[in-house]
C-alpha cells in the first residue's frame, strides 16, 4: 500500500468516458484524513481573516458587492496568494492528475487557480443554475474544468453540487444576475429544466468535476453544519473565437460598479 504522502487516485476509462458524455463526474475521495483536517484548519483561517478583501479578492457572491449584513455565500479567490503551501497538496496533485485524463490534455500544460466558496449553516443561499462560462471572457475558447472538493459532507440539504446530464455539450445559455441586481457577482439563468438535475452527494473529502457548459446547482443548506467548498478550476491553453460571445452582462456588472464608485480589480 501506498504511503498516504503518495496518495493518488485512479480513474477508469468507463469514468472518463461518463464525464465527457454528461459533462459531470463525482468521485468519493481525492485527498487523505490528515490532509482534510489541515485543509479545514486553513479554510477556516482564510475566511476568518476575510483574506484579500481590500484587493477585491474576498466577498459575498450571493448579495450586493460591499453589503453589511450577514454572509450568505462567502468566497476566497486565491487562497494560495496566502498560504503557497497549498500548491503542494494531495489535493492539487490529484485534481491535476485526475483533470489531465479528463481533459485529455498533458499535466504540464495545465494551470491551476483555487478558490472557496462557503454556505453557511443554516444560513447559506443557494447557488442558482448557471455555467461557468458565463464568467469567463467571451473572445476565449475554453479547455478546463473545475474540481469541486467538498470539505464537509455534501448532501442535498446542504448544498451537494447538481448537474443537467449533457448540458456541457450545448451553447451557453442567458444569464442574469441573481435578483436582477448587478452589483451582485452571482450569476443565473432561467433557462433550464431542473427536474434533469442530477445530485451529487459526496462525503467529506469527495469531489466532483465539471465542465465551463455544465450547467450546475446547489440548494441552500438548510443543516446545522457549514458547507465548504474548495474549488480548482484546471485550465488548459485557450484559443480565441472567431466572434466574441453575447454576454451583455459582464458589461451590465461593471458599469453598476462604476457607478456606484466601487473598484473591483478581479472580476
Ligand atoms: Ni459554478
Amino acid at each position: 500500500m501506498e504511503s498516504k504522502s503518495n496518495y493518488r487516485v485512479g480513474i477508469t476509462e468507463k469514468q472518463v468516458a461518463f464525464f465527457r458524455e454528461n459533462g459531470f463526474l463525482s468521485i468519493q475521495r481525492i485527498t487523505t484524513d490528515e490532509e482534510l483536517e489541515s485543509l479545514k484548519t486553513t479554510y477556516d483561517e482564510l475566511f476568518r481573516r476575510r483574506a484579500g478583501e481590500e484587493q477585491g479578492l474576498y466577498y459575498d457572491l450571493g448579495a450586493p458587492r460591499g453589503h453589511k449584513g450577514r454572509e450568505v455565500l462567502p468566497q476566497v479567490l486565491g487562497p494560495d496568494i496566502h498560504f503557497p503551501n497549498l500548491r503542494q497538496t494531495l489535493y492539487y496533485r490529484n485534481a491535476l492528475e485526475l483533470s489531465s485524463k479528463l481533459l485529455g490534455i498533458e499535466a504540464a500544460s495545465l494551470n491551476q487557480a483555487g478558490l472557496m466558496i462557503m454556505q453557511p449553516a443554516r444560513y447559506g443561499c443557494e447557488t442558482p443554475w448557471h455555467q461557468d462560462e458565463a464568467y469567463w471572457n467571451p473572445e476565449d475558447i475554453l479547455n478546463s474544468l473545475s474540481v469541486w472538493l467538498s470539505l464537509d459532507a455534501a448532501t442535498v440539504e446542504s448544498g451537494c453540487m447538481q448537474f443537467i446530464p449533457g448540458s456541457n455539450k450545448q451553447g451557453v445559455r442567458w444569464h442574469r444576475h441573481i435578483d436582477n441586481n448587478p452589483l451582485i457577482h452571482g450569476l443565473m439563468t432561467d433557462d433550464v429544466d431542473p427536474s434533469a438535475a442530477i445530485a451529487c452527494p459526496v462525503p467529506a473529502g469527495g469531489a466532483t468535476f465539471h465542465s465551463p457548459r455544465t450547467l450546475h446547482y446547489t440548494a441552500p443548506n438548510t443543516t446545522g453544519q457549514s458547507r465548504r467548498a474548495y474549488i480548482l478550476v484546471c485550465s488548459g491553453p485557450t484559443s480565441k473565437r472567431e466572434k466574441v460571445a453575447h454576454r451583455p452582462w459582464q458589461k451590465e456588472e461593471r458599469d453598476a460598479l462604476a457607478k456606484a464608485g466601487i473598484e473591483v480589480k478581479v472580476f
